[in-house]
Formats: structure tokens, sequence, C-alpha cells
């Protein structure tokens, strides 16, 4: 494991690791970064010391049970749903999944999850809110330790490594966004609909009353029942 007082990104350095070779399982975590990255291009942003900022190395494609690229989505749902264990035990706090990988306490983002490749490795990151929330957002709360719910999140996430077909059912079970009505921002194209399911792949299943369509990536805004 690597530990940084200060760095730019753990994805980033976890990345340019991972493209000279690094072994499965290498963590880096920070106290503090300078340019986190979030999904579809946003920064992610914490105070020093508040949050648990962390990243780690996969490579699911090969080994003893390897995943098929086109379930590449379930590594980002194992890092998320191991947030979600390391939540609950270590703070009693119990999260649901946002497709794709945001972790919400009601309606309120505890966590955020994302994966990036340098192919056959995957980075998977996570940043989840310990001592601070931005405004609008959840946090576990400042008596808990950072420490403590790397631990935790960590031993969940080795009990789901390799055993993808048991976090596909892990992810439907956990994902709040089965059964809303959904806004769903494509690149080229935004569509609502009804999330009726997940897939074994972990893509969102979209009923736009005419058919399901199936969403591999996304981003997806829960509507509220009108
Ligand atoms: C999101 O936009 O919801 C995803 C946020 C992911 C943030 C984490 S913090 C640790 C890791 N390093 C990064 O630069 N980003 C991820």
């Amino acid at each position: 494991m690597r530990r940084f007082e200060e760095v730019d990104s753990t994805n980033r350095w976890l990345l340019d690791e991972a493209r000279r070779g690094a072994p499965e399982g290498l963590v880096a975590v920070a106290d503090h970064q300078t340019a986190g990255r979030g999904r579809l291009g946003r920064t992610w942003e914490a105070p020093p010391g508040a949050n648990l900022l962390m990243s780690v190395l996969l490579r699911p494609c090969e080994g003893p049970a390897p995943l098929a690229v086109d379930r590449l989505h379930l590594v980002t749902a194992a890092v998320a749903l191991a947030g979600r264990a390391a939540a609950r035990s270590v703070a009693g706090v119990e999260a649901m999944l946002k497709w794709p990988n945001d972790l919400l306490v009601g309606e309120a983002k505890l966590a955020g999850v994302l994966a990036e490749s340098a192919l056959p490795a995957v980075v998977v990151g996570i940043g989840l809110n310990v001592g601070w929330a931005p405004p609008g957002a959840a946090c576990l709360g400042a008596s808990f330790a950072r420490d403590d719910v790397l631990e935790a999140l960590l031993v969940a996430l080795g009990e789901r490594c390799g055993r993808w077909d048991e976090v596909a059912v892990e992810h439907r079970r956990a994902c709040s966004t089965i059964g809303r009505s959904v806004r769903v921002e494509l690149a080229d194209e935004t569509f609502t609909g009804v999330a009726a399911d997940v897939t074994d792949e972990g893509h969102l299943l979209v009923d736009v009353g005419v058919c399901l369509r199936t969403v591999a990536a996304g981003d997806v805004i829960h509507l509220r029942p009108t």
C-alpha cells in the first residue's frame, strides 16, 4: 500500500504504476488530492485529512476466475459494494447504490467511484465521505477513523473479487435505482424511463414504454415521482 500526504490523484498515480506492470492489489491512499478526478471529467474535492480517498489496482481479466470484458462494470460495482459494507460495519450507516457507481444515504451522496483502465489493468478509485461532506451530500461522521473504513473496505473487496456472479446478485439487490423513474444522459442522447433491472453484466435496463433499453455507460438522474 502506498500512502500519500498529498498527491494529484490516487487514480492517476496508480494508472501510471499499472502501465509499469504493478501487481494486482496495489492500493494508493491520500490524505489530500490536489486534482482528484470524478466521473465525466468532473473534479473530486475534499479537505485534507477528512475523507477516504483511495484507489486499487485490479487485473480482473487475468488469473483463475477471469472476468469477461463485457462484465467489467462488476469491478466498479464490487468496490462500491465494499464501500457500502464498510459504511455499515464501521458506522452503522445503510447506503444504497445509485447506478452506476454512487453510494447514497437516502438521496444524499456518500461516496463516488471512478474506474479507469490501462487494460488489462483496471484502477478503481473511491472517495467516501467520512468526516466531511459537500453541501447536500452525506458523511459517516467525524468520530469515525478513515483507517477503520479503509481496512473494512479492503476486507470486503477481497471477499468479492473473483466472485463476480455473487457481485452481480448483490449489485442488483443493493441498487436503489431499480424501480425509479430516471433520466438517462448519454453522450449524444437523453431519454427518460423506469429503471427495470440491472443485468448480470451490471448494465441498467430501462423501460421506455415500447422496449427495454440497456445502458452500459452513462449518467442517470433519479426523478421524483410526478
Ligand atoms: C464520482 O464522480 O462520483 C467519482 C469520484 C471518485 C473520487 C475518487 S477519490 C480517490 C480516487 N482518485 C481520484 O482522483 N478519484 C477517485
